[in-house]
């Protein structure tokens, strides 16, 4: 990839309506990306998969094969211009062989075809655990952040910390009176957590705020960071039951890690269900924080945060009976 400006590039611009292509409109943060450019009064068009069915409101919706090069360009730019991609597209299992395709691979070749495009500016939806790659997910998505950074265009890199969706697998659990499931104590780990639509209106003012610009930017919610203990103290407090919380000892991922890597080298499928495990593995162990190189310590105060919308204000309306959000193959609780 290298950095030499293609025709039609320049500086983005920085106020008025722009023309975006947004690329995962029909996932958790990509939906929520949607409404905050609409409400912005940006032109926006999605690229889809083929089989998607129904419109995304306010959007054009064009039906795109990502990971084909002439699809891209046939189906998605079709030889217009674009004024920037904003990408919350992602694998939806994080398993080695999707990662590679989706979060490296189609993201290169969107890059390719948004420089014929003439797309001066990327907007990326990373992750902040990409600062300690050990996944095969955080590697593709960390060699897609470089691809980008070389690419000579104007690039916003957001890594946020948890999603609300991922912090919320033990709520069905807590409401029929069973104990809350902690690694170690609970309180190995801490995260800020980011709701989907504070994080939406960071990755669209991400367009405006040239301090984002060619920049790769950490980004939390309010508030302090919070441990899995406190997450389960705080379902306690808002069901009205007594808190219960039952210990599950770190050595069930590596039993299951271990089994499933035999197993893998002869049925492959088994490889991809080892490598799921190894992320509920990375996930019981590590913060979701600004990771300090210095001391190799995870610090909150270092990590930035943006919006008013709290998990525990989500967790009650949860509980008080909202809809709970669909938490994907990552979770690694279920009920
Ligand atoms: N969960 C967390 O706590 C957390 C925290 C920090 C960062 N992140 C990062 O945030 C990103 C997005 O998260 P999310 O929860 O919004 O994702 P999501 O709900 O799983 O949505 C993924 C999006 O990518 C699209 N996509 C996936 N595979 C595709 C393919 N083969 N072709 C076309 N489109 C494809 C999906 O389209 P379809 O609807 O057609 O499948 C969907 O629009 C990920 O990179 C994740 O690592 C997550």
């Amino acid at each position: 990839m290298g950095s030499v400006m293609g025709e039609g590039e320049g500086e983005p611009r920085t106020a008025g309506r722009r023309r975006i292509c947004l690329l995962g409109a029909t996932g958790t943060i990509g939906r929520a990306t949607l409404r905050a450019l609409v409400r912005r009064g940006h032109e926006v068009v999605c690229f889809v998969r083929p089989g998607t069915v129904g419109d995304l409101a306010g959007a054009e919706a064009r039906r795109v094969d990502v990971t084909d090069p002439v699809s891209l360009t046939r189906d998605g730019f079709r030889g217009e211009r674009f004024d920037a991609v904003v990408s919350c597209m992602a694998s939806r299992t994080g398993a080695p062989k999707d990662a590679w395709a989706i979060d490296h691979q189609a993201h290169l070749d969107v890059l390719s075809a948004a420089r014929e495009a003439g797309a001066p500016h990327v907007v990326l939806l990373s992750a902040i655990c990409v600062q300690k790659p050990r996944l095969a997910f955080q590697h593709a998505k960390l060699a897609f952040e470089r691809a980008l950074i070389g690419s000579g265009l104007t690039y916003s890199i957001v890594r946020p910390t948890a999603f609300f969706k991922s912090l919320s697998g033990q709520i069905d659990r807590v409401r029929r009176g069973r104990p809350f499931l902690v690694f170690g104590d609970g309180t190995l780990t801490a995260c800020k957590p980011i709701g989907d639509d504070d994080l939406a209106d960071y990755l669209a003012d991400c367009l405006d705020d040239s301090s984002r610009w060619n920049r790769v930017l950490p980004i939390g919610g309010p508030g302090p960071a919070i441990t899995p203990r406190r997450q389960g103290e705080a379902l306690f407090e808002l069901t009205g039951r007594p808190p219960r919380f039952q210990q599950t000892p770190l050595a069930v991922f590596d039993v299951i890690i271990g089994g499933l890597g035999l197993a893998g080298r002869i049925v492959p499928s088994l490889a991809a269900k080892a490598e799921l495990a190894k992320i509920g593995r990375y996930y019981a162990t590590e913060s979701m924080l600004v990771l300090d190189p210095e001391t190799g310590r995870y610090d909150a105060d270092a990590t930035p945060s943006t919006g008013t919308q709290t998990l525990f204000d989500f967790y009650a309306a949860v509980v008080a009976g909202a809809a709970l959000p669909d938490r994907g193959d990552h979770a690694v609780f279920r009920d």
